[in-house]
């Protein structure tokens, strides 16, 4: 059997013993860049809510793994990844492309720092995300823990235009409604999205908006303070950097999994 570029060829080759050969459920595609896809989970595949897990295809006899946010909570019966369509990706530009019923492979271990774990206890997380960065927070944002560790919970994506945002606003529009979650995401639970490249009701980079301090305006809240507030941030390379520095201007302290404190970060997957 030869391993071809067909994401939906057969495996062709053993699978290792570190991984899983999962099928998709379904796939949705939001804009020519964004897609979400759900595959289904083992029962013996555990993970926290925020972490990554390595993933790949099936169409090479040496398959290309990348880090993938996990973007559903740990009591979900399947996987959600929200990815990104990169043209020349090793993994993005085959994985845009799969169907259900294909087969997508997993690594078995998961890992990060985007938990509530790597957290001092507070009382307002705010979660702040560009792109695909929303990915963990997806997933937080459905684990009840989320809502027993802290009282509020904001979560602020900001894209290039409207279309990129749909993901997480029909999410969040639809978890008022989730039995197992809608109680405390109703009481806890705002989202604030932002658009840089396309009229809408927030315009601006997340950065920006802290800086000038429209976000915490708009959102009728007090600035950034490190006695009460949490952040967790996932984006591009550039973004964290930018946004590190202003958690850290307020003074929170960057936290690890062996060392929590009040705010962590982990960069989107890319390509
Ligand atoms: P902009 O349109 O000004 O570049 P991308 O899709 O390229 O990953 O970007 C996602 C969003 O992140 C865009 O709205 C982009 O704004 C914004 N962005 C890019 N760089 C930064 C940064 N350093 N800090 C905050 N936001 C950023």
């Amino acid at each position: 059997i030869h391993a071809t570029d067909d994401v939906s060829a057969p495996v062709a080759f053993a699978i290792p013993d570190n991984v899983f050969a999962e099928t998709v459920t379904e796939v949705r595609h939001y804009t020519d860049r964004l897609f979400r896809f759900r595959i289904t989970r083992p029962t013996s595949f555990r993970f926290r809510s925020g972490e990554f897990v390595m993933i790949g295809l099936p169409n090479a006899e040496k398959p290309v793994y990348r880090a993938y946010s996990i973007a559903s909570p740990s009591w979900d019966e399947e996987i959600e990844f929200f990815s990104i369509k990169v043209e020349n990706g090793p993994l993005t530009e085959h994985l845009q492309k799969i169907k259900r019923g294909d087969t997508v492979l997993l690594r078995k271990k998961s890992t990060g720092t985007l938990v509530l774990d790597a957290l001092l206890p507070g009382k307002r997380l705010y979660m702040l995300s560009t792109g695909t960065g929303v990915a963990p927070f997806a997933s937080l944002i459905r684990d009840p823990e989320t809502y027993e560790k802290f009282e509020e919970v904001i979560l602020i994506q900001t894209c290039r235009d409207i279309a990129e945002l749909k993901y997480i606003t029909e999410m969040v529009e639809g978890i008022k409604d989730d039995p197992l979650i809608g109680e405390f995401a109703a009481d806890s639970l705002r989202l604030y999205t932002t658009t840089t490249r396309e009229p809408f009701t927030h315009m601006g980079r997340i950065t920006d908006l802290m800086q000038s301090g429209k976000l915490f305006s708009d959102l009728g809240l007090p600035p950034l303070d490190p006695e009460t507030d949490r952040g967790m941030i996932c984006g591009s390379m550039h973004m964290i950097h930018d946004t590190k520095a202003i958690l850290e201007s307020f003074g929170l302290v960057e936290g690890a999994n062996n060392k929590p404190a009040t705010y962590v970060v982990e960069r989107a997957f890319v390509g």
